[in-house]
């Protein structure tokens, strides 16, 4: 049966309500436990990003800080940027992205068909390299800008407090054991745990970041070598998981292959760490339902500049 095709006035009301995927066949060697992928590559900017950025972008709109005549600025690896260019041609307002030089051609092609401008940091100084780039930039002309600052805004997690964790809750509330997203801002972990833990029934939530500080995970963050947001709060995750590289890049080829996934790395590590959390509770003999994020599509990615899975740094 066909349920009833919705009618929206704008495409910021597409955001949100994405599908959560059963995988069997990665996860067939734990079949009494339910491994599901919330599959936030559905969202109109193709992304996890979507949400947070809508929402600081609304909330700015909202008590002035952001308005038609200053240029939204802000420092991303992509995935926020593009998040930022589509509601900001939607809404009519001017996006400038500060992101290393060396991110996907993809990302900056597509952040560049919204009509964004692009201010390129050094490439050897990673993410932080662009957060330091753009805070300058906005030191040096305050009144031109409206700076987000995804690291910081309360609305990135708030976001995820508000849609992310209630749409799971809807979905699977009544069986859902694991909560599995990686560490970028930290926003996604942040503010969906924060939500599941309001759960009566205790929601385990597993970070996954990369386990080294060269890494080629786009989008996440080595924690211990990095600038730590201050939205991030620690007490949050009950478990941290490192996840390789290699461990990424094999589990989103698997996911494409296997479960017609095309994903991107990230969510290839996130799915990597659920499908070993659900063997450990199979082999414990114990069911369970474990929720993964996948933040975004694998064509993103087709362009690669910063890693070659058979490059050795
Ligand atoms: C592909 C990808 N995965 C994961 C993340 C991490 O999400 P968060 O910033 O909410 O921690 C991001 C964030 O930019 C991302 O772009």
């Amino acid at each position: 049966m066909i349920a009833r095709s919705r009618r929206i006035e704008s495409v910021i009301d597409a955001v949100g309500n994405t599908p959560l995927v059963r995988l069997r066949r990665v996860a067939a060697k734990a079949p009494d436990v339910a491994v599901y992928a919330k599959l936030e590559f559905a969202n109109p900017g193709g992304s996890v990003k979507d949400r947070p950025a809508l929402r600081m972008m609304q909330d700015a709109l909202a008590d002035g800080r952001l308005t038609r005549k200053k240029i939204l600025i802000d420092s991303t690896s992509g995935n926020t940027g593009v998040a930022y260019s589509l509601f900001g041609a939607a809404l009519g307002i001017r996006v400038r992205l500060v992101m290393p030089s060396n991110v996907s051609k993809a990302r900056k092609d597509i952040t560049k068909a919204f009509g964004t401008e692009i201010i390129y940091s050094d490439p050897l100084e990673g993410s932080d390299g662009a957060i330091k780039k753009v805070r300058e930039v906005v030191a040096s002309d305050p009144d031109t800008y409206f700076y987000p600052d995804q690291y910081a805004n309360p609305g990135n997690p708030g976001a995820h407090y508000d849609s992310t964790g209630p749409e799971i809750l809807a979905a699977v509330g009544d069986t859902i054991t694991h909560f599995v997203a990686g560490l970028g801002t930290t926003g996604t972990m942040m503010g969906t745990s924060r939500r599941l833990k309001e759960h009566t029934r205790r929601i385990e939530c597993v970070a996954v970041e990369p386990d080294q500080a060269l890494h080629g995970l786009e989008g996440l963050k080595h924690l211990a070598s990095s600038l730590v947001p201050p939205i991030y709060d620690p007490t949050v995750p009950d478990v941290i998981c490192p996840v390789s590289t290699e461990d990424g890049w094999d589990m989103a080829d698997r996911l494409a292959r296997e479960e017609g996934l095309h994903v991107g790395h990230s969510s290839g590590a996130n799915l990597f760490a659920a499908v070993q959390i659900a063997e450990k509770l199979q082999s414990e003999q114990k069911g369970g339902c474990i929720v993964a994020i996948v933040a975004d599509r694998g064509d993103r990615y087709f362009a690669p500049t910063k890693w070659d899975k058979h490059y050795v740094w």
